[in-house]
């Protein structure tokens, strides 16, 4: 009986040796390349956390989340062709502002740019065939005012930091952005472990990383100070999964700079 009890005691001690030894960390946060992320310390592929990432597709029109009052939609399904069925009007802009208003087309990138313009700012800006062209623009319209107002651009990499309420401006190209892409600049994280931008968007992944915004981008300070956005998702602790939502082909995307407006 006693040696019964000594070999039990035996096995729970090599045991839990087992499970305190086991554990070498292999990775912390940043480390693990190519399409892995770190796992409870070790790189593991992306493959599981994305497909099932990639199951989250809300039907268009469901409410996806909510920056600073203003709501955005899922556009799954949607074919990215213009549908004047589709074009939505400021609610009661004739009788408030004494014109009609345009929004956009729903639930198109460009839409939630102009709506949250418009909400923040009383402001609007000129119609546009995709996205890219907003850095084109040289002005805005206040229709509460009636003012012009200027549109300041800043190419990626300028020493100007983004600020809540600019446009970010995406590169059109053959690939994932056939059109551009724009989203709205909600906070800057310069001086942090974990540097970042949070934006809100519609139709990029059609589902928010939270409630509050729609993807936290990496950005990168560089010796002269420029400040240069990636189309990739910072890494942060507990949420290394996010690494996964971005693809080798969403990565490519371009951002090419920030537009603000010029509210004086
Ligand atoms: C927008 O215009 C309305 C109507 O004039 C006004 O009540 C509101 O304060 C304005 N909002 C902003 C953000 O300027």
């Amino acid at each position: 009986m006693k040696y019964i009890v000594f070999i039990l005691f035996q096995l729970i001690l090599f045991s839990l040796s087992e499970v305190v030894v086991k554990p070498i960390i292999q990775c912390t946060l940043q480390d693990c390349e190519g399409d892995d992320f770190c796992y409870q310390g070790y790189c593991t592929p992306c493959e599981i956390p994305r497909n099932l990432w990639f199951q989250r597709k809300p039907e268009w029109g469901t409410k996806v989340g909510e920056a600073i009052q203003v709501p955005a939609y899922s556009n799954f399904g949607d074919a990215n062709v213009l549908d004047t069925n589709k074009d939505e009007y400021l609610k009661d802009s004739k009788i408030n502002f004494g014109e009609e208003i345009y929004v956009g087309q729903n639930y198109q990138c460009v839409q939630f740019a102009r709506r949250f313009w418009i909400q923040n700012y009383n402001t609007t800006f000129g119609s546009v065939n995709y996205a890219e062209q907003i850095f084109n623009l040289q002005e805005a319209y206040n229709f509460d005012t009636k003012k012009t107002l200027q549109m300041k651009k800043f190419q990626n990499g300028d020493i100007n930091t983004p600020k809540f309420g600019d446009l970010l401006i995406w590169q059109k190209d053959e690939g994932e952005f056939p059109y551009g892409h724009v989203a709205v600049v909600i906070a800057v994280e310069i001086e942090s472990n974990y540097p970042h931008v949070l934006i809100a968007e519609q139709n990029y992944d059609q589902s928010w990383d939270a409630r509050s915004f729609s993807r936290a981008l990496k950005l990168v300070k560089g010796k002269n100070k420029e400040i240069i956005i990636s189309n990739n998702r910072q890494i942060f602790p507990t949420k290394e999964d996010w690494k996964c939502r971005d693809t080798e082909i969403t990565s490519q995307g371009v951002i090419l700079g920030w537009v603000r407006l010029n509210i004086q």
